[in-house]
């Protein structure tokens, strides 16, 4: 499988090491050889018929010149699109900045991989938080395969949960905890580190969003209940359906005075009859939505086998790569 990849941050290039681990694996258990025939990302790109190695791709991003000084390479900024259109490439993972207030040229990447008859896997929230039923249906009707599995819990499959749960029973209520840089921050105030401080640990560690004010204003929560809502709940949801408020109004006071009170704050994500909502909550400590660093957890309700519960580590390079390695496994197998 030739795989096109736009965007070569964090993720993109814990892609590209996943891909070159796991190769025997791969190989051995489905008979998969994925192959990275082009890199895109905000400086330019290099794009062959032939295979790319992951180290040099590696070795290249971190140069002066970026991947344009790779053999083949180009300087850019370039015609991503285009460059989807016109590569050999059987699938287009896409690991661009998730823009919720510009997604159009993260949709556009995506219509042009299914018109041009690829696959696409992203870990890009953006698109599906405005447009994930049309995206659906063009992949669908031009014959190829919409995978997402990275964009909600990152590596912790929550939407594959979710859909099995679904498959002979009813998601009635979710109450979730779909963030771990703010999760890392609540986790990180209730032991009496800043909220600042907390917050550039967590882009440090790769946790946060390009513009973490995503995080912070439940904006990237909200995104993923509008996923896991159309993905598992028969729903048919935008970003717009939400009603959001983020953390940075939570104070070390209010911290300290929900600890008197056994309890801690956390931003959670709910879906029920009411809508979907995010909000920071004080919630049980020691209970289920009591979680350390950059967990995530979701507490699913449902008509006929009761609670299912998931937890897991939510954010993070390699953990995201991984969800994206799992969704070409499925491509692989079923298309
Ligand atoms: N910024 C996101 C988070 C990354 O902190 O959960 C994973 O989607």
């Amino acid at each position: 499988m030739r795989i096109l990849i736009i965007g070569f941050g964090t993720v993109g290039r814990a892609l590209a090491t996943l891909l070159e681990e796991s190769r025997a694996q791969l190989r051995a258990q489905h008979g998969l050889d994925p192959t990275i025939v082009g890199v895109v990302d905000s400086r330019g790109g290099v794009v062959s018929g032939n295979e790319l190695a992951a180290s040099e791709l590696l070795v290249a991003k971190k140069s002066a010149r970026g991947l344009a000084g790779m053999p083949g390479g180009i300087a850019g900024p370039l015609d991503a699109v285009r460059l989807i259109r016109e590569s050999v490439a059987d699938c287009v993972v896409q690991v661009v900045p998730s823009e919720l207030s510009a997604p159009g040229a993260a949709i556009d990447q995506l219509k042009a991989a299914f018109t041009s008859r690829k696959h696409a896997v992203t870990a890009t929230k953006a698109p599906l938080g405005v447009a994930m039923s049309e995206l659906l249906g063009v992949a669908a009707r031009s014959g190829v395969q919409l995978r997402y599995s990275a964009t909600v819990g990152a590596g912790t499959p929550f939407l594959d949960l979710a859909a099995s749960v679904s498959r002979s029973d009813r998601i009635e209520r979710v109450e979730a905890i779909l963030n771990g840089t703010t999760n890392f921050i609540l986790s990180s105030m209730d032991e009496g580190r800043s909220y600042s401080e907390a917050l550039a640990e967590a882009t440090h560690l790769g946790y946060a969003e390009t513009d973490p004010s995503n995080d912070v204003d439940g904006v990237d929560t909200a995104v993923k209940l509008v996923i896991l809502a159309n993905h598992a709940m028969r729903a048919r949801k935008t970003f717009a359906d939400a009603r959001v408020q983020g953390i940075r109004g939570v104070t070390a006071d209010q911290v300290t005075a929900a600890k008197g009170a056994g309890k801690v704050i956390r931003l959670i994500g709910r879906i029920d009859d009411a809508g979907l909502r995010v909000g920071p909550e004080e919630v049980e400590k020691g209970g289920v939505l009591d979680l350390p660093g950059a967990t995530n957890a979701a507490v699913f309700t449902t008509a006929t086998c009761g609670t299912v519960t998931l937890r897991g580590s939510g954010a993070g390079g390699a953990n995201t790569a991984s969800a994206i390695v799992r969704d070409l496994v499925e491509i692989w197998r079923t298309k």
